[in-house]
């Protein structure tokens, strides 16, 4: 090409996303796929999500109000938080986003375990900042890893949890340990995409005692719990100080006016949030049971997904699942060749999955 890229961006791989269902649909000629490789909600979300979009739909000549406030206020009520220490985005992809470029100057580094959301490298990159990995253990972040890369260049340190794409989590006292040795001047980023969902008591949650530490940024998405992935919201709990940065930098319109709508609806039916955390925890312990019975090892999870270890090529039995309408996602260019990672569908999407996959396995 003779127009000269970013040399920073030059190694950047495109993020990839789950097959979307009606790509399959058209490659293979079939119909009814299901897909259970992005972590969504398969059970849509609130009923009152079409009234308030729907009531919305007659100002959309205008642009959003650029603060959210209604948004806002309720988030800084659930959470007994000043609505200026919330900073919303168009998903927290954009916060990630947000965060890199306002606190990571060209050669500045940002710790994040080895594999992790793909986001968080590609907006280091973006900032011309470099991401130093640090490779799991046991396929769970590797805390003390991170803190022994800990540099004078450190500035943003991302941790999730639970971590996508194990499941695995952080205890409170993992998480307390470890942030004791974290120096002053480094922003802890917690990823809390999947929260939701955890049962266990002692896994770390950011938001029991909000604000306590004032590098703790805590991300928190819309997409999972909630089902508004297609709308693009997620938003940030942090200190005054930090959230001023991100709102001087946001785009003033990031969170458009239907999303908006979307999520005030969505926070306000705990009914609906109840139902989806259920089914997805009666979809996880029904597929661990069909997948013991096939004596296939999964890891441990306290999210809407698992990895499971199929001892063969993950790859192309993702390729042969395909063919049979259901999408899951391979885990080899995370470096697990052989894991599959699927999130929990419907009761009816689960028994088509284990089905799918006994076929596949001939098992
Ligand atoms: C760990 C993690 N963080 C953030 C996100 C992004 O969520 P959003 O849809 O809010 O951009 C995802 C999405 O899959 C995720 O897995």
């Amino acid at each position: 090409m003779k127009f000269k890229i970013s040399e920073s961006i030059a190694t950047i791989k495109s993020y990839e996303p789950g097959k979307p269902l009606k790509e399959v649909e058209r490659e293979y000629k079939i119909s009814n796929v299901i897909k259970l490789a992005s972590n969504e909600n398969p059970i849509g979300f609130s009923p009152k999500v079409y009234d308030a979009v729907s009531k919305h739909m007659k100002v959309m000549n205008r642009y959003p109000e650029s603060t959210a406030p209604v948004l806002t206020g309720m988030l800084a009520q659930k959470f007994h938080v000043n609505p200026r220490n919330i900073v919303l985005g168009n998903g927290s992809d954009d916060i990630i986003a947000l965060l890199a470029h306002g606190f990571l100057n060209p050669g500045d580094e940002a710790l994040m375990p080895r594999p992790s959301f793909l986001m968080y490298e590609i907006s280091v990159k973006t900032a011309k900042a470099i991401p130093v990995m640090v490779p799991l253990t046991d396929f769970s972040t590797n805390l003390e890893g991170i803190v022994e890369k800990i540099s004078s260049k450190t500035r943003l340190i991302f941790i999730t949890n639970p971590f996508n794409p194990t499941g695995s989590t952080i205890t409170y006292n993992e998480f307390n340990d470890f942030s004791q040795k974290v120096p002053d001047d480094v922003i802890i980023v917690v990823d809390e995409a999947y929260i939701e969902f955890v049962r266990d008591e002692a896994v770390y949650n950011s938001l029991q005692n909000p604000l306590h530490d004032p590098r703790i940024v805590t991300l928190r998405t819309f997409s999972k719990a909630y089902g508004l992935a297609g709308f693009r919201v997620g938003y940030g709990i942090m200190d005054t100080e930090i959230a001023q940065i991100l709102n001087r930098i946001r785009q003033p319109f990031n969170v458009n006016t239907l999303a908006q709508a979307a999520a005030v609806a969505a926070i306000g039916d705990e009914q609906f949030l109840n139902k989806s955390i259920q089914t997805t925890h009666d979809g996880l312990d029904f597929l661990f049971d069909q997948l013991a019975i096939l004596g296939i090892h999964c890891l441990p999870t306290q999210s809407n997904f698992l990895m499971m270890d199929l001892k063969t090529d993950a790859t192309q039995v993702f390729e042969q699942m395909l063919k049979l309408g259901v999408i899951v996602r391979s885990m080899k260019s995370y470096g697990f060749d052989t894991f599959l990672r699927v999130n929990t569908g419907t009761k009816e999407e689960n028994i088509v999955f284990i089905a799918a996959l006994k076929k596949v396995l001939k098992k």
